[in-house]
């Protein structure tokens, strides 16, 4: 790359290597070289780093209270700088002075502070371990808001389930009436779902929480850092130690965006059950969360659900052109890194979004329990239980099958539902016998009953009121305890920030 605007003397491959201060058109870091030129635009991500705009002030003030710490820097000189930190935060991203990013900006802003000597605070590091460690400080908090959403999702199908543990409603595969279930048990098969996006939320968190901070370019440092020291300050859990891998890796964006992206498919069958149960009058939306046609008057419209789902396409668009952004780097720094972040920023807003939406989507919904119960029987969808009835008096499954298929035959010939006369023709006509042999009248009309079809069905995990209290009960749980979990972490955070704010009070 040449050197834009500059002479055409030796350049380095890295901007950061080797600048001076104080350039006149430039920035106090890139001098007259570098600093202007067509590309200008096309090179900074100033604009984007808003994002990470705190996060920078943090990492700066928890590198030069070490730096002080560990003699690298005078104490009344750090003490100018955390100073000069403080007015740029006060007066915000929008304040900045021209710079190729944040790092950059924020660094002019300290030097025309302070002057040269505020310089210092770039000692031993490099941007790409501070952009690096910024990324990650600001992923945190966001994880753990995406995390804090989908928890209040789960509470909302858990208080939906708890008040329709025994509301009956058809069952679906193929999307044919498959089996009779209950609203209850259907919702907790979302919330099981969302406590395992929450898992691998709070799993791609963990290798999020480690810091690249002191790795410098990407070799390390002659300078006596101390890298244990910052990852503290700033609330990491570890340090990332290789100082190569530390700058190169980008894999937490990855584990994030995929996480967020498998949490935006288990979103997007959610959104698609809710339109089909809007279109079929199962549950009606609230006012809120609908719209309507700008022509058609009548028209009550999913179309909040229907953004929903569509939030799963650009969560996987954002996964694969990370990745493939990603792949095939070479070690250590490349400038396609100031791309791969904004994929992640865009995902993590979408998905929390879409996942409060939902939350409040589901909440105010009414389950129209009549249209539900009238449902769950239709197109015989009761003839697994009736099956299951003559396994249970010992005819062989396949057998029952067969004979409750034929019955179904029957009725489907004479135009009408499956009853016992019908089911007892069958079993004459499939074993040459009543069905009077095996099981009693009345239990096949209460397996041929939606209610007492769902009651039969009481195997652990199954949609029995009994297994749904089970159910209920477990829910809560991991629900209490992933959202201790996130209260842990964030209070945590919080900590570090205090001792941080602690530590550049005492050197000011
Ligand atoms: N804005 C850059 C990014 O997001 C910061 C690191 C720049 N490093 C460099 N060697 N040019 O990746």
């Amino acid at each position: 790359m040449a050197g834009f605007g500059g002479d055409d003397g030796e350049f380095t491959l890295d901007g950061d290597d080797g600048d001076s201060l104080g350039g006149s058109d430039g920035t106090a870091v890139r001098g007259d070289r570098f600093s202007g030129g067509p590309a200008r635009g096309f090179l900074s991500s100033l604009a984007a780093d808003e994002r990470i705009f705190a996060a920078d002030v943090a990492v700066d003030r928890a590198h030069v209270v070490m730096l002080a710490e560990q003699d690298v820097i005078e104490d009344d000189i750090a003490a100018e700088i955390l100073t000069a930190l403080n007015v740029v935060e006060v007066e915000g991203h929008a304040a900045l002075p021209a710079g190729e990013d944040v790092h950059e900006a924020i660094e002019t802003a300290v030097v025309e502070q302070v002057g040269p000597d505020g310089g210092k605070m770039h000692t031993a590091r490099s941007r790409n371990d501070e952009v690096a460690t910024c990324i990650r400080y600001r992923l945190r908090e966001d994880l753990l808001d995406a995390a804090t959403a989908v928890c209040d999702l789960r509470a909302v199908l858990f208080e939906a389930a708890e008040a329709h543990a025994e509301t009956t409603m058809p069952g679906f595969t193929h999307l044919q009436h498959a089996q009779p279930t209950t609203v209850g048990h259907y919702l907790l098969s979302y919330e099981s779902a969302l406590a395992r996006d929450t898992e691998r939320l709070l799993d791609a968190f963990e290798r999020v929480n480690r810091s690249p901070l002191g790795a410098a370019a990407f070799a390390g440092t002659p300078f006596d850092v101390d890298r244990e020291r910052t990852a503290e300050l700033l609330g990491f859990d570890e340090v990332i130690t290789n100082a190569t891998d530390a700058v190169a890796a980008r894999d937490f964006l990855v584990e994030s965006a995929a996480a967020l992206a498998a949490l935006a498919t288990t979103l997007s069958g959610l959104a698609e059950d809710v339109v089909l149960f809007a279109n079929q009058g199962y549950l009606e939306l609230s006012d809120d969360y609908s719209s309507t046609s700008s022509i058609m008057p009548q028209k009550k419209n999913p179309d909040t659900f229907e953004l929903v789902r569509s939030v799963a396409g650009d969560a996987s668009g954002s996964l694969t052109g990370l990745l493939t952004t990603l792949k095939g780097l070479p070690r250590a720094y490349n400038r396609d890194l100031q791309n791969a972040t904004p994929h992640v920023w865009a995902t993590v807003d979408a998905v929390t979004e879409a996942t409060e939406v939902a939350a409040g989507g589901v909440a105010t919904a009414t389950w129209n329990e009549e249209t539900l119960a009238a449902e769950a029987g239709s197109n015989f969808s009761t003839a697994t239980g009736v099956a299951d009835l003559l396994a249970m008096a010992g005819l062989p499954f396949r057998t029952a099958h067969e004979v409750v298929a034929t019955a179904g035959e029957l009725a489907s010939a004479a135009g009408t539902e499956p009853d016992y006369a019908i089911i007892d023709e069958a079993t004459e006509q499939t074993l040459g016998e009543s069905i009077a042999a095996y099981v009693e009248r009345e239990a096949v009309e209460t397996a041929l009953d939606p209610a007492a079809s769902v009651t039969m069905r009481d195997s652990a995990g199954g949609p029995a009121p009994d297994a749904v209290a089970d159910a209920l009960n477990e829910a809560e749980r991991s629900l209490t305890s992933d959202r201790a979990v996130v209260e842990g972490i964030a209070e945590g955070i919080a900590a570090a920030h205090d001792e941080l704010t602690a530590e550049v009070t005492d050197h000011v």
